[in-house]
């Protein structure tokens, strides 16, 4: 399957970086097409909600930044993963752009599959993020292929790299 890793943490070397490289190459050992974006060092603007797209652009947005180049592979994408860490109790900011630029074309054409990886400092601070992901999953019609969370003590460790590849042999 075509799969697609968006990896918002700015920290190249960080927890979600190792995290998103880990479903890589398990994902890649068995098969799938994988591309792995950084959109943290992306420039992604947020939505400006001018319904361009949805007028004159026939579902193109106005904004061309480097959105421009996630369209394409969000629309060819069987599987999407989010990878992320937890700022201030949800999602970062650098994974919210890109999903919510999605407005234009509504969702990912192609997406059958989703599964999110996040990072945390803290243990229990995945509520708000967990809840976001899912409500995503089913506004899209999509299957929720499985969730990998990393506190502290369980990162860049043989256990969480377990689960990563768990999750993807269910894919
Ligand atoms: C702006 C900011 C906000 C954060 N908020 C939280 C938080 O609410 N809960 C938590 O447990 N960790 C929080 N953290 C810690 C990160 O989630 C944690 O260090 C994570 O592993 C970082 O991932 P990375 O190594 O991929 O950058 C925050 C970090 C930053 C920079």
């Amino acid at each position: 399957m075509k799969i697609l890793i968006l990896q918002a943490s700015p920290r190249a070397k960080g927890n979600t970086a190792w995290m998103a490289q880990e479903f890589k190459n398990a994902a890649e050992a068995a098969g799938h097409q994988v591309t792995l974006v950084n959109v943290s060092h992306k420039k992604i603007a947020g939505c400006l909600a001018c319904e361009y797209c949805h007028t004159k652009g026939e579902g193109a947005c106005i904004q061309k930044d480097d959105m421009q180049e996630l369209y394409p592979l969000m629309a060819e994408t069987e599987v999407l993963v989010l990878a992320a860490p937890v700022y201030y109790f949800t999602l970062c900011a650098q994974i919210q752009a890109p999903i919510q630029r999605m407005y234009c074309v509504n969702k990912p054409a192609q997406v059958k599959k989703m599964a999110l990886l996040m990072s945390s400092y803290s243990p229990g601070v995945y509520t708000g993020a967990m809840a976001e992901y899912k409500d995503i999953c089913n506004y899209w019609n999509v299957a929720d292929a499985g969730v990998v969370t990393a506190m502290n003590d369980e990162q860049k460790t043989d256990e969480t790299k377990s689960k990563i590849v768990a999750l993807v042999n269910n894919l």
